[in-house]
């Protein structure tokens, strides 16, 4: 980050208290003396024979509680002069690994290693620095969501978390998953789009992947983080039964799914409490009812108390020197020693995080160090190209304008840097490319304001990527210059636009225009040739004022390190293209549930504006559509083929406390393709008329027919009781409509299903 802007939006002029101090590691652990010092009984709980839950108890009777206390107090690892304030004085702790998001002392008295935090999702981020670690960057999450392909999910995940491992990281700050409540949202790109079941599922998965090679894995931000303004700030209302269906379904959905070992809390407040001191976020929900026993780590600059944080159920405070005060570190061991903190809350923070280690090998599997010379990156390459590939949404194709033919003389590509690569988002997720140069720019940053900049460019280059693939003769313009672009578009065979919207971490988008003329440029070049074809590189949904008078529309996100080769292969047909919409793309900022985005970017952080997510309550995106009537551009899960498929055959009966479905889908066209079948249901007295219960997507070949089992869960038949605390099914009859997206419904049945009463967990 521009590291003072950062500081600056963090704690605007009120710098408070708060010495920075290492939890001191003292060596008096009152069962030393009698446990022999060397061999297998000297640390029973290596023993890998025994499971987390036993190691841990193990480990933990043989902790001080100061030992306990330095395993939940974060230190952010990169060098900035702003924390060099002469209240804090701020120093990273010389073992954290630099330019990185954070580091938690070890305790190498126990054989503890120490956690080494990196961001982020998308793969190894490094901090703004002029000499940044150069990784492999996946797809944007919203990318991936929209592969629909868990093993799509889970492949990336692993990817990622092997270049944690082999970069010295054990803990990854991914797993990003707010609802898109906000079209508009600046870190849409890391998300999952705005269904429960889909975003649960899909980055359940990326959890588990990271999870499998030895990395804690921290599922963020907990929770209703929807938007960027005001984000230290903001209060957002929801009722706890709509929170219940909604985004708090998607962390379920996600912690059932990948399990992972950590939660960051996030920094926005909820029903009156910051996330990260709220007790019915942490205690009830997530820890109680869900049963998680991960640990929950708060966002950088999130933890605002010691004590109130400490006994709603937050485990670690993170990135200090962020927060205004070194909350958990001397002053959670006098709260501890005063009583206002139970001692046995603390060895319960001690023993979250150990078991997230145990659980994940981060004891038996230790990283050792930077290895990064020992990555795979042409095996990596592969596997982002293939997330990118799946992820990319053909939206419109008139008269059969793409795959492009083999016989196009002439291509004109225009804008978006399209000769040199493609673009991504903007944060601390930042990926800096692989392949490209020592600082990671391909191309100069052309964002003047810092943070969330810069504004990269991953060095995969579509045009290059379709020069390798065609005869035709491809030029590039920048369309700077919209008249003498349109005269060129006019003089070649197929034009291709690449579109832009460069989105960031703390900033959100002023509306959903593609920036700075684009839409003037698109609509001259479309009237200058009809033969256009629009590429969009967006972190979510936007508009398309000149969608009429384009021949076809790929939606790619920001595609990642691979992300030209993957765009060329989708428009020359290499690819057939297979994503699907994970977000509702409005007709206009009109349609929305705020049509002006709450909170205002000047209030200062000790203001705390009202968002009030009981506008749509559960019912986000697509339902609110459906509930209002309203049209959208592209609906929730559209997506076009080089081929068709039909779907058929639909049956449905009940399946324990669910409804279990089965269909047919076809390959109706002449080329193989991934086709995708929607499964939504229909009950009353819901949030909204329907809800996404399923889906499957499925490779098949022309002519080819499959049978397909899709099982709904109880919870997505059901309503949200606060009152008990509990999910209740009415009884009824409910409908099951098969469907190719949202407003597409193909087939549909009807299954009778009993009354029920199912606990917290929706069992
Ligand atoms: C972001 C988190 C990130 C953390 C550490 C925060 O500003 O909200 O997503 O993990 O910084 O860099």
């Amino acid at each position: 980050m521009s590291a003072s802007l950062r500081l600056a939006a963090l704690l605007g002029s009120t710098l408070l208290t708060a010495t920075p101090v290492l939890a001191q590691t003292t060596n008096n652990a009152p069962q030393a003396a009698t446990r022999p010092t060397d061999g297998p009984q000297a640390r029973p709980w290596m023993d890998r024979a025994l499971d987390a839950d036993a190691r841990t108890e193990l480990v933990l009777k043989e902790m001080t509680l100061d030992e306990k206390l330095q395993l939940t107090f974060g230190y952010f690892s990169t060098k900035a002069d702003w924390q060099r304030t002469p209240i804090k004085n701020y120093e990273p702790p010389k073992d954290g690994l630099p330019d990185s998001a954070g580091y938690v002392p070890g305790i190498p008295r126990l054989g503890i290693p120490g956690q080494w935090q990196t961001d982020a999702g998308l793969g190894v981020a490094t901090q703004r620095s002029p000499t940044p670690r150069l990784r492999t960057s996946l797809p944007s999450g919203i990318a991936t969501a929209a592969t629909w392909n868990p093993e799509v999910a889970q492949a990336g995940g692993a990817m990622i978390g092997r270049e944690a491992f082999l970069s010295g990281f054990n803990v990854q700050l991914a797993g990003g998953m707010n609802l898109m409540r906000e079209p508009r949202g600046g870190r849409n790109f890391e998300y999952g789009g705005e269904d429960p079941l889909l975003a649960g599922i899909i980055t359940g998965h990326e959890i588990k992947g990271i999870q499998s090679q030895h990395v804690v894995s921290t599922m963020k931000h907990y929770a209703f983080n929807g938007q960027e303004t005001n984000r230290f700030n903001i209060d957002h209302r929801i009722d706890e039964a709509a929170a219940r269906q909604s985004d708090l379904l998607a962390f379920e959905f996600a912690v059932e799914t990948g399990d992972p070992g950590s939660v960051m809390c996030a920094y926005n407040r909820v029903n009156g409490f910051y996330a990260c001191e709220n007790d019915w976020l942490l205690n009830r929900t997530l820890k109680k009812d869900w049963g998680y026993k991960g640990y929950v780590m708060s966002d950088w600059g999130a933890t605002h108390s010691t004590t109130q944080a400490a006994n709603a159920g937050l485990d670690q405070q993170s990135g200090w020197a962020f927060d205004r005060s070194a909350y958990f570190a001397d002053a959670l061991r006098e709260a501890v020693n005063n009583g206002y903190v139970p001692e046995a809350r603390a060895t319960d923070m001690a023993r979250r995080i150990l078991w997230a280690m145990f659980k994940n090998g981060l004891f038996d599997t230790p990283v050792a160090g930077d290895r990064a010379t020992t990555i795979d990156y042409a095996a990596h390459a592969a596997i982002t190209r293939t997330d990118a590939e799946e992820g990319i949404v053909l939206l419109k194709n008139s008269a059969g304008l793409l795959p492009l033919a083999a016989t196009t003389k002439s291509i004109l590509l225009i804008g978006a840097h399209a000769d040199i690569g493609v673009l991504s988002g903007g944060g601390s997720s930042q990926v800096y490319p692989h392949g490209g140069p020592v600082n990671g720019l391909a191309v100069a940053d052309e964002y003047p304001g810092g943070f969330p900049g810069p504004k990269l460019y991953h060095p995969s280059s579509p045009m290059k990527a379709l020069q390798a693939r065609s005869r035709a003769q491809i030029t590039y313009l920048d369309g700077k210059n919209v008249k003498a672009t349109a005269a060129a578009a006019r003089k070649a065979d197929i034009v291709i636009v690449f579109g832009e919207q460069w989105t960031g971490e703390s900033i959100d988008a002023p509306n959903l225009n593609l920036p700075d003329n684009q839409d003037a440029l698109i609509d001259a070049v479309a009237r200058a040739n009809r033969k256009t074809v629009v590429v969009l590189e967006t972190g979510g949904p936007v508009l398309m004022p000149w969608l009429g008078k384009v021949g076809a529309v790929l939606e790619a996100w920001y595609s990642g390190t691979s992300g030209g080769d993957a765009i060329a292969r989708v428009l020359t047909g290499e690819v057939n293209p297979s994503g699907h919409l994970p977000a509702t793309f409005p007709a206009s900022l009109a349609q929305l549930p705020r049509p002006v985005i709450e909170g205002d970017p000047k209030l200062d952080r000790d203001s705390h504006p009202m968002g009030n997510y009981n506008i749509e309550g559960a019912a986000v995106g697509y339902k609110w559509f459906d509930k209002t009537g309203a049209r959208p551009l592209f609906p929730f899960g559209y997506g076009l083929s080089y081929t068709g498929f039909t779907l058929g055959g639909l049956t449905a009966q009940p399946s324990g406390k669910g409804v279990q479905a089965r269909f047919t889908i076809t390959n109706t066209g002449k080329v193989r393709g991934k086709g995708l079948a929607q499964l939504y249901v229909a009950g009353a007295g819901w949030e909204a008329p329907k809800r996404l219960g399923g889906f499957a997507k499925v490779d098949l070949a022309p002519g080819e027919t499959r049978t397909m089992d899709v099982t709904v869960d109880p919870r997505l038949l059901a309503t949200f009781d606060s009152q008990t605390r509990g999910w209740k099914i009415a009884g009824g009859t409910y409908q099951l409509l098969l469907a190719n997206s949202a407003t597409d419904i193909v087939a549909r049945t009807s299954v009778q299903v009993a009354g029920a009463t199912l606990d917290n967990r929706g069992r």
